[in-house]
């Protein structure tokens, strides 16, 4: 015979009812967040325009030039082309969360700095985290794999970049 459940008057112990909480969780350079607006966002507004993170730049509606470029895990991906519903559960990293936690910084950047591969800097972000992306995928990246990716400079500080990455590669960032 079914027998009826009887719920208990209060609480048991020391779980509580809660209610569905709402929002897109998001780990931005080890932080947690939760995005409680449009989940259609662009990351790149979120980063911008909610937490002030502005050293991932506009390059164009939809991106294409690097210049927005983010990883996300450990793959370099636009972040004007990214809506916040995408990245439940993801955690992202910008330009500003590369650098050591002690603030050193990452061996791109010193090399960026070493080979003066920085010309106004509107790219410069970008170029870091496609570099960043392409040494975890091939810790010795040739000219070719270099010269692959997305990113532009119209400073045409091509050249310099491509030397920077492979000075990072070679660990040689910071030496003479
Ligand atoms: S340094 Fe100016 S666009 Fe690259």
């Amino acid at each position: 015979m079914l027998q009826a459940h009887v719920l208990p008057a209060e609480p048991v112990g020391t779980i509580a009812p809660e209610k569905t909480r709402e929002g897109i969780d998001v780990q931005i350079n080890g932080e947690h967040f939760r995005h409680t607006g449009d989940p259609q966002m662009p990351l790149l507004w979120y980063l911008r325009d909610v937490l002030r993170l502005t050293g991932t730049k506009y390059g164009g509606e939809h991106g294409g030039n690097g210049a927005d470029l983010v990883l996300v895990e450990d793959k370099a991906v636009s972040a004007i082309s990214l809506a916040m519903h995408a990245l439940a559960g993801k955690s992202v990293t910008t330009v500003e969360g590369l650098a050591a936690s002690d603030g050193g910084l990452h061996p791109l950047q010193q090399a960026f700095i070493d080979e003066d591969a920085i010309g106004c800097g509107y790219c410069t972000p970008g170029w870091l985290i496609a570099g960043a992306a392409l040494l975890r995928r091939k810790p010795k990246p040739g000219d070719d794999d270099i010269d692959q990716l997305p990113n532009l400079c119209r400073c045409g500080c091509q050249t310099r970049v491509r030397r920077a990455i492979k000075r990072a590669a070679a660990g040689k960032a910071g030496q003479p």
